[in-house]
């Protein structure tokens, strides 16, 4: 089934709208759209174009994905150092990949915007107290009391301006030359000097030093471009009022564009193809990020895959797959064989994280790293048997020192999770586990 009506900025209205907050106040809610609706964007048409193009790559095979960042961005974590930090280990995580894959990569931060979370249920109870669910800084405040559950419209407006904030510092620190390849230690974290991978990772760095300079002696010249990369940012299209009011048309260029983001993606909960989410993205030009699981049908993920790309361009369609190191054999191969058949291309990421979250006995949400790596393994090798490409992979992490996954070179157990569980939602992987999985991989595709 796909869906053939005609499409307008409102058109998703009419459709089934899930994971939506109540709003008490509907004047409000207009109020603070309209207000929103006026305001600068935050990317342009042409980085959108142009990271589509640079997606096209990655469906081909000529570049690999890395989308990362938290689960949740709240508006307190708008600040310096979460953003530099965040930036710097992405940024070697990179950097390992396109020594260790011999490809280049696209950057794409789960940032600048992640402010909207789904929720499985609509009420959270405690001690006999229920009260609204937290349902993302955009929406309301994480506190456990009536007045901070309210959702209230005005934070959509602080949501743009902590998006533009981080987007501009990023910005800055990208063009003031801070990921310049010269200068690795603009960009080094506090782990180089104490990780158990650290000597791999310096001797990379010699290794990467020494091909630069042998290059330039042999062109005679200082290579230029070094220290330009680009940054694209990404968030779960969610707040449909949100999406709706930064989705714009723009002088000199056909049809429409989420201006609020470079790459919009739909969630597992709300990727019904009747459903209101699905019905807004389709109308716009954007790469688009699609999360599918187990649940996803045959007939689901091609109905996705026309409505939302009725043309087959590549580069569109990024296909986010999630389905936990126990399910992916099961359901993968299956998936990628019912696009082949149907002759549907699309960019596969695997999204370790989503499939691989449990609770421990002391009541911490979290995730193995051994089973995080064990999917993005799985992932590289039903790619490769099933003759398809795994593009990329997507990522929750941050530049901190945190304890919410298990695992990994420093084997964070259950009591370790109690010191520095900051996550507001999901767990993500700290800077060491981080720079472990693009190890990892890169020893993967390489064995
Ligand atoms: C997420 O990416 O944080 C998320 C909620 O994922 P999913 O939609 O795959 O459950
Ligand atoms: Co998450």
């Amino acid at each position: 089934m796909t869906i053939t009506n005609k499409w307008s900025l409102e058109s998703w209205k009419d459709k089934e709208i899930r994971q939506q907050a109540t709003y008490p106040d509907g004047n409000a809610l207009n109020k603070a759209v309209n207000k929103l609706t006026n305001m600068p964007p935050l990317v342009t048409s042409w980085e959108i174009y142009k990271l589509k193009k640079k997606l096209a790559e990655v469906q081909m095979g000529k570049r690999f994905l890395i989308q990362g960042g938290d689960c949740a961005e709240s508006f307190s974590d708008c600040s310096s150092p979460i953003i530099s930090n965040r930036l710097k280990v992405l940024l070697q995580m990179s950097l390992v990949l396109i020594h260790g894959l011999k490809m280049p990569i696209v950057r794409l931060g789960r940032f600048a915007g992640q402010y909207a979370k789904p929720r499985s249920s609509d009420i959270e109870t405690k001690d006999g107290v229920s009260l609204a669910s937290y349902r993302g800084d955009l929406v309301n405040q994480i506190a456990f009391d009536e007045k901070s559950r309210v959702p209230n419209p005005a934070r959509m407006l602080v949501g743009h301006s902590s998006s533009a904030m981080t987007l501009n510092f990023v910005r800055a620190l990208i063009d003031g030359g801070f990921a310049d390849i010269r200068h690795p230690e603009y960009w080094n974290l506090a782990w180089i000097e104490h990780s158990g991978q650290s000597t791999e990772y310096q001797d990379m760095m010699k290794k990467i030093s020494e091909s630069i300079e042998f290059a330039e002696i042999l062109a005679g010249r200082r290579l230029g471009n070094l220290s330009r990369v680009d940054f694209y940012s990404s968030h779960e299209a969610l707040h449909l009022h949100y999406e709706q009011a930064l989705t714009r048309e723009v002088p000199r260029q056909e049809g429409w564009f989420n201006l609020g983001t470079h790459f919009p993606w739909i969630g597992l909960r709300t990727n019904q193809l009747d459903g209101a989410h699905v019905e807004l993205l389709r109308g716009i030009n954007n790469p688009i990020g699609i999360k599918v699981g187990k649940e996803t049908s045959k007939e689901h993920l091609i109905g996705l895959c026309q409505t939302l790309n009725p043309s087959n361009e590549a580069g569109k369609i990024t296909l986010i797959h999630r389905f936990g190191a126990n399910n992916i054999e099961e359901n993968l191969p299956r998936m990628i064989k019912s696009l082949q058949e149907e002759g549907i291309g699309a960019v596969w990421c695997c999204d370790p994280m989503h499939g691989n979250t449990e609770s421990t006995s002391n009541g911490y949400k979290t995730r193995r790293f051994e089973n995080i790596k064990k999917e993005v393994e799985l992932a590289m090798e039903i790619h490769k048997s099933e003759n398809s490409n795994l593009g990329g992979v997507h990522l929750e992490l941050t530049g901190e020192n945190v304890t919410e996954c298990l695992g990994g070179a420093r084997e964070l157990n259950e009591k370790d999770l109690e010191r520095a569980y900051l996550t507001q939602v999901d767990p993500r992987l700290n800077y060491e586990q981080s720079l472990e999985m693009a190890m990892a991989i890169v020893s993967k595709y390489n064995s």
